[in-house]
């Protein structure tokens, strides 16, 4: 399986630095992947190779001219690659449209910068898509956030053939506290249940901490959540008890002061 990435942008170092980097440099090498740029300079005309211009209507900034990015875009329309255009106004990105765009072969991200697109370019995109509520100066980093959520879910990156199922957000919980040696770091322990070795009692341990933290943390996530397992609801019945003792303690505490 090889997938290719091409990025349409003006900026094409910001994307020849991401894939020289660790995991996507190796997934580049071991022929997991494949990544273009495509500079949409190239396919401007005037002599002075414009690729912005002011909006019709007025207000501030510059938007990208269309016939540019249309031209450039044609190579990948020709290739049936499926074209992923970043922008503020787009479906937020989550996990599983990360697992959804894992499953294509080919897909092009067209990054505007400037004030944004004309707005014509979105009639040749399959998806639009935004990272977030916020805004960022062009759509390069956006398009990198998203091809490494889906190039880290490939076969053969993780070292991991099987789907990471242990991932946060895989099962809509939060990933359980994890620690490295020392055991001991400025008087801080690593919980004495990771350090047994009773793989059964981790693995508990690790679920109830998931549960614990995505309730406190992220209640949003809860209902989102696959239905319950037995032991789930056991850990959860746990987890209430002991937060109900820690409530009782700290009146009982406050009270005595
Ligand atoms: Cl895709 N582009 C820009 N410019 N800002 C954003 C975004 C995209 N997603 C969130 N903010």
């Amino acid at each position: 399986m090889n997938l290719v990435l091409r990025f349409l942008t003006t900026f094409p170092e910001l994307i020849d630095s991401y894939f020289s980097y660790s995991l996507p440099g190796k997934a580049v090498r071991n022929r997991v992947i494949s990544y273009q740029t495509i500079q949409v300079r190239d396919f401007t005309t005037d002599r002075h190779k414009t690729t912005d211009d002011t909006p019709f209507g007025g207000g501030n900034g510059m938007l990208m001219k269309p016939e540019p990015v249309y031209s450039a875009l044609q190579a990948p329309l020709e290739s049936q690659s499926t074209v992923i255009l970043l922008t503020p106004k787009g479906e937020i990105f989550h996990q599983n449209l990360a697992k959804e765009l894992s499953k294509y072969h080919d897909i092009t991200f067209v990054c505007g910068h400037y004030e944004g697109i004309d707005n014509r370019i979105d009639l040749f995109s399959h998806y639009q898509v935004s990272i977030g509520d916020y805004v960022i100066g062009g759509g390069e980093i956006a398009s990198l956030v998203i091809a490494d959520a889906i190039i880290r879910l490939l076969p053969g990156v993780m070292g991991n053939t099987e789907s990471m199922v242990e991932e946060s957000f895989e099962d809509n919980l939060l990933e359980y506290p994890q620690y490295t040696k020392p055991a001991d770091f400025l008087d801080i322990p690593v919980p004495e249940v990771l350090r047994q070795g009773h793989h059964a009692q981790i693995n508990s341990w690790r679920k109830k901490q998931s549960l614990k933290w995505t309730l406190l943390l992220r209640s949003d996530l809860m209902l989102k959540h696959k239905i319950l397992t037995k032991e789930e609801k056991k850990l959860l019945k746990e987890i209430r008890q002991e937060m109900i003792n820690d409530i009782d303690n700290w009146i009982d505490h406050d009270s005595k002061s």
